[in-house]
């Protein structure tokens, strides 16, 4: 949604800020800023624009101090403009915030204060809460702000200095991620970990109705009536280094790249003589995996389009019956869950507002959840019952690439331990299913490192409006998510249909104009169905792009271009088949100019509801 970050140390506060700035930038990237205080004065620097750009118009090393706070924004309440972008101020300039989350009782208490004499500057949400800590500030900001936050409803990360108490900041929590970061003689604040990562691994994930009072020289976490509470400081492994782009021009191609390696890291550990071992990671044994007789995947986005495959997976593989629901649906339509049900929630980034609910309506009824989440300590992985985590490592690009991959990886390794213990498949299949799986990294390598020409076979996205996707079976997630890959990063109106269904409807749309992607991979069930969509498309003048097995050169007779992935076993080649439908939308953005890491409209943590 927003992105915060808050320093306080003996450096100088400006430069280790802006930097954080330019790691969250996948999190808002219409305006920015950042607010220090020096010399007991408050000084705040903002416009609105991208990080570069904003470079170009505002000076920040010119801004001493060596405690301060700032903000990346994702316009919620109010316009994209200066005097909408954080950090607010209170009138007399003592106070200064920074805001992630929604003020839902911000019109009532904004006309509360104007009563008051307060004069507010924005059409924020997050103002108030500045005039609401100042109308409470009777010389402690720590005391100011917890008397704040018992009048405000809705979702918060909050950062908060103070010009009178400089050697303070203080950070605050509700429904919004924010963490502390434990440096030596210097501390931090941020809404995710890649923008302290290159200054300490050791944090403190806050929780709901938790503050954080920071010194350089020591962090103290309270509870909203002010009770110390001793939380667990997490350190992380990821490297700071994957955070960064390595050369790349991209982050997304940087991700796009980094799958071999983190589907590596996400199989290390869990297969252990020829099996699948989730027992340590999973809050459920045998027994009670065995009585599960109902799956319910829920997901926003990109995991959504995970969850679909993983349900072709189960039920292809460990024979249980799973549906899939958009998380946003599933609490306001009372859906039937009970304790032999299983709740799995996908995500990337563990905190999706909508994920989260969804988790909380099934415990509400008793499921069981286990979340599949990429962000370590994230709310989500915290929530669930238990948790697999998924090792991409930070994805900074907004399109999610590498944390759809190793989300399809950790639910075949689900689908195969599920497999096992409830004697759907025999030992021997499994081993040799087993046996494919650890195969594929290096044959995801090879396919990204021979030139394969995806490039030239973009540019025919150049000069065109609109892009079909089709895919049968587990190649119908796949051809959704191509979709919606090219969609976010080009804007290019893009469908992903299962490829019988075009004949329903979407036929009417092809002519010259309109490529087609056909995941036309061998199965024993559809290929032959799948030759015969491709005819269907060619007969009606569309350009066919077939994502085909090596080998296959019926397909070179009838698709206008075909690109080839290696041959392995049918679910398998649908977490290859994703790999050039990435690179399809990371090239035609390219191509048009647009920069795929930060596409419009776009946050890559969806935060609110
Ligand atoms: C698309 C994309 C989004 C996310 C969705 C869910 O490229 O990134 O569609 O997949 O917002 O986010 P997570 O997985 O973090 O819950």
């Amino acid at each position: 949604m927003c992105g915060i970050i808050g320093y306080i140390g003996s450096r100088k506060a400006a430069n280790i800020l802006w930097d954080g700035l330019k790691r969250l930038e996948y999190r808002g990237y219409d305006s920015a800023g950042i607010c220090t205080i020096n010399n007991n004065h408050i000084l705040i620097e903002k416009d609105v624009g991208k990080l570069e750009e904003i470079q170009n118009k505002i000076n920040f090393n010119s801004m001493n101090g060596n405690v301060g706070i700032s903000h990346c924004r994702w316009a919620t309440h109010g316009k994209v403009t200066k005097e909408n972008a954080h950090p607010h101020c209170d009138n007399n300039n003592k106070i200064s915030i920074v805001h992630n989350g929604i003020i839902e009782n911000f019109q009532e208490l904004k006309e509360r204060l104007i009563k008051k004499g307060h004069k507010f500057k924005s059409m924020t949400d997050t103002e108030v809460v500045v005039h609401l800590i100042a109308d409470n500030y009777n010389g402690s900001i720590e005391e100011a702000t917890r008397k704040a936050l018992k009048q405000i409803d809705g979702s918060y990360a909050l950062g908060i200095v103070c010009a009178n108490e400089p050697d303070k900041l203080i950070a605050a929590r509700n429904e919004s991620p924010l963490i502390v970061g434990l440096g030596e003689g210097e501390n931090f604040i941020a809404s995710d970990v890649p923008a302290i990562l290159k200054h300490t691994n050791k944090v403190i994930y806050l929780d709901n109705n938790e503050m954080a009072v920071l010194t350089k020289d020591n962090v103290t976490i309270k509870n909203n009536n002010g009770e110390i509470i001793h939380k667990k400081i997490a350190e992380i492994d990821w490297d700071s280094e994957l955070a960064e782009k390595a050369g790349y021009r991209h982050f997304m191609l940087k991700e796009i790249h980094e799958q071999p390696r983190a589907i590596t890291e996400t199989l290390n550990g869990r297969i252990e003589n020829g099996n699948i071992n989730l027992a340590n990671e999973l809050n459920l044994n045998e027994g009670e995996l065995k009585r599960i007789n109902r799956i319910i995947i829920v997901a926003c986005g990109t995991s959504w389009h995970a969850a679909l495959a993983g349900e072709f997976m189960l039920e292809e593989l460990a024979k249980i019956p799973v549906e899939v629901e958009y998380a946003s649906e599933f609490r306001y339509r009372n859906p039937i869950v009970n304790e032999d049900t299983l709740v799995i929630a996908i995500s990337q980034s563990g905190e999706t507002a909508d994920t989260l609910a969804a988790i909380r309506e099934a415990k509400k009824k008793n499921a069981n959840v286990l979340s599949i989440v990429n962000a370590k300590g994230s709310s989500i992985s915290r929530e669930a019952d238990s948790v697999l985590y998924t090792y991409a490592g930070p994805e900074i690009g907004v399109a999610s690439t590498k944390a759809f991959t190793t989300q399809l990886i950790v639910l075949y390794l689900f689908t195969l331990y599920m497999s096992n213990i409830r004697n759907s498949l025999n030992k021997e299949t499994i081993r040799d299913l087993i046996g494919k799986l650890r195969k594929l990294p290096l044959e995801m390598e090879t396919l990204l490192t021979e030139d394969k020409g995806i490039k030239k076979i973009a540019d025919i996205y150049k000069d065109k409006n609109n892009a079909l996707f089709l895919g049968r079976g587990i190649n119908f997630p796949i051809a959704l998510e191509g979709a919606l890959k090219l969609k976010e990063v080009s804007y290019i109106h893009a469908e992903g249909y299962p490829a019988a269904e075009m004949k329903h409807g979407p036929i009417a749309l092809i002519d010259k104009n309109m490529p087609v992607v056909v995941l036309a991979t061998k199965d024993v069930y559809t290929y032959k169905k799948v030759l015969g969509n491709i005819q269907e498309v060619k007969a009606r003048g569309g350009i066919v792009i077939a994502i085909a097995t090596e080998g296959d050169e019926e397909i070179r007779k009838i698709a206008d271009y075909v690109f080839y992935i290696p041959r392995t076993l049918y679910i398998l080649s649908s977490i290859l088949s994703v790999v050039p439908l990435q690179l399809l939308a990371y090239y035609a953005a390219t191509d048009r100019n647009l920069d795929p890491d930060k596409p419009r409209n776009l946050s890559k943590s969806v935060t609110v509801e």
